[in-house]
């Protein structure tokens, strides 16, 4: 495996998978055409936030549409907000990019009535 893999969970007891498995909040239903929000945060364990070892950005995809992406600093907590409108059902999928570790990827599948 190499840093350019996508990885996600497999093993709920891999403290690697812990500390960069993006954990997404959001309903698992919304109304068609309204805002909801949806919080893209790490890992149950914390990731470091330093120089050589951070998380560089997340991205949120309305199945393999990107709806958005933040870039974050080792100064910055690794944690945002989405205000996001759906037209339709989808899987809702976060990316999280560790500089040393890679990109890893959540899924939500969330339904739009
Ligand atoms: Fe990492």
């Amino acid at each position: 495996m190499s840093c350019y893999d996508i990885k996600s969970a497999e093993n709920p007891d891999n403290a690697l998978e812990k500390k960069h498995v993006p954990i997404i909040d959001a309903p698992d239903t919304v109304k068609k055409g309204e805002p909801f929000e949806v919080t893209v945060k790490m890992g149950e364990i914390d990731h470091p936030a330093e120089k050589d070892h951070f998380i560089q950005y997340v991205e949120l995809y309305a199945n393999y549409y990107q709806l958005g992406r933040v870039n974050f600093t080792p100064e910055m907590r690794p944690e945002v907000t989405f205000k996001v409108m759906l037209e339709e059902s989808c899987t809702l999928r976060a990316f999280e990019f560790c500089n040393l570790h890679g990109q890893w990827e959540a899924k939500k599948e969330i339904t739009v009535e």
